[in-house]
């Protein structure tokens, strides 16, 4: 069920009105419809869910937007207010480096992270990424069949591991950085999450920069504590920011590509054994795998001044939704077919990453993980079936999108490592 758009004319400011929440069931049950159907009568549009934001949804408009740091806000202080600016509503949870800051205080940082993951670097974690692949496939491939959503688990363990975290913790990361994006909003489970598991975690991590600061090593927190901001060495609290960050933008994304990805190769044969036959399609496929699923929906912004802005007067301080995911539908970004996956698209501008300043700073390792775990399942377990009536999305979707379960069977393999995860 789409939600209904109907855009009239507001008599306060000529802003095309529509019925729309992304944080909605109704949204969640079709974002792609709901977001056609917004871009069809007005790809920028106000409504009045959640205290009434502005919802970008044409490639152009979010394009601008994300350019246009002072004119549309990242940061947290911006208008005052608690709570994560990027998220609509505003959530009170830990402050994030730099996502949480503009430009160019937003700087420093990240320089920081820009090293951290650069191509070269994610290139030296290939053969984790490749072991933790092998061993998560060698642990369900005996049995032929299996929960693909366990798979999802890759990156975040991929993840702690790499930051020298405890790595028997790492469901316990997993499931609470995927649940403050898809739990609803009111749920029980969302609000243990947010005060009780996502705060403890943050303990765990504050104890490991503790210690890592007093016995500097290679890892990435001791690479991050041995820069500066500004001319002063960087604090524990920053570093906490940056590497929580790390977590929550690197766990959730990539499982909900994979898993997507996967869901769809499952019904779509042809195309699966294109890609079995000739794997260098892989890289291509992900490009299009991202624009086609966009596993980051939509993030927001605070409008930092008065402005006429793609037909319609937006006003300091109000919010705005800039939906990547709308944008990677819109033929207007050069997309022929849209609706279609076509894994030789080129060129392909998808907007998955985000846009300007805030541009995915992981996207090398993304991509990484998430070809990786292709890769893997289509040579070890190429004729395996989803059973599509047993799958289940998340509740909410408006953010990210993803599964809580994706049942599958397969001919029964080997395993390859005598190392048990
Ligand atoms: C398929 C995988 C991924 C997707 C779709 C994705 C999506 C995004 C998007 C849309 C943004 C822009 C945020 C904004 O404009 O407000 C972003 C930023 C960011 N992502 Fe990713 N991401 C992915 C993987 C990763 C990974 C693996 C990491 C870390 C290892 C990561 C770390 C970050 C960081 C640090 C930022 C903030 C950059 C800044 O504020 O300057 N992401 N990501």
């Amino acid at each position: 069920m789409t939600q209904q758009i109907d855009a009239e004319t507001s008599s306060r400011t000529d802003r095309p009105i529509v019925e729309f929440d992304h944080n909605a069931e109704a949204h969640s049950a079709d974002p792609v419809a709901s977001y056609r159907a917004l871009r069809e009568k007005a790809p920028v549009a106000w409504t009045d869910a959640w205290g009434g934001y502005w919802v970008l949804s044409g490639y152009d408009a979010i394009f601008d937007a994300a350019r246009d740091d002072e004119m549309f806000s990242s940061a947290r202080s911006a208008h005052g207010g608690e709570g994560q600016a990027i998220l609509i509503p505003k959530r009170p949870i830990a402050e994030h480096f730099p996502i949480d800051l503009d430009p160019p205080a937003s700087m420093p940082y990240r320089r920081i992270m820009n090293q951290l993951l650069s191509p070269s670097r994610i290139e030296e974690m290939r053969p984790m990424v490749e072991r933790y692949t092998t061993l998560f496939i060698d642990d369900i491939i005996e049995s032929g069949e299996a929960d693909f959503a366990a798979l999802t688990g890759i990156p975040s363990i991929i993840t702690i591991d790499w930051l020298s975290l405890s790595v028997e913790d790492w469901r316990r990361y997993s499931f609470a950085h995927r649940k403050v994006l898809s739990a609803p909003l009111d749920s029980a489970e969302y609000i243990k999450v947010t005060t009780e598991e996502l705060p403890a975690l943050a303990e765990k991590v504050k104890a490991a920069i503790a210690e890592r600061r007093r016995n500097l090593g290679d890892d990435p927190i001791s690479f991050i504590l041995r820069h500066e901001i500004d001319g002063r060495p960087i604090t524990d609290e920053e570093v906490l920011n940056m590497v929580d960050l790390i977590i929550s933008g690197g766990v959730g994304t990539v499982a909900s590509l994979s898993g997507q990805a996967l869901e769809w190769l499952s019904a779509n044969t042809d195309v699966r054994q294109r890609l079995i036959d000739d794997p260098s399609l892989m890289q291509n496929a992900v490009e299009e795998f991202l624009r086609y699923f966009s596993p980051t929906q939509a993030l927001a912004r605070t409008v930092g001044k008065d402005a006429d802005f793609h037909g319609v007067k937006i006003k300091e301080g109000d919010r705005a939704l800039l939906a990547w995911s709308s944008g990677n539908r819109d033929a207007a970004g050069g997309f022929e077919n849209p609706d279609e996956v076509d894994i030789e698209r080129m060129p392909n501008r998808h907007m998955s990453f985000g846009v300007g300043s805030h541009r995915c700073a992981g996207s090398h390792l993304g991509r990484l993980m998430a070809r990786t775990i292709l890769t893997q399942v289509l040579e070890r377990m190429p004729d395996y079936q989803v059973d599509r009536a047993k799958v289940t999305r998340y509740p909410r979707q408006g953010v990210n999108t993803g599964f809580e379960t994706l049942p599958a069977t397969f001919t029964p393999g080997k395993r390859l490592l005598e190392e048990r995860l």
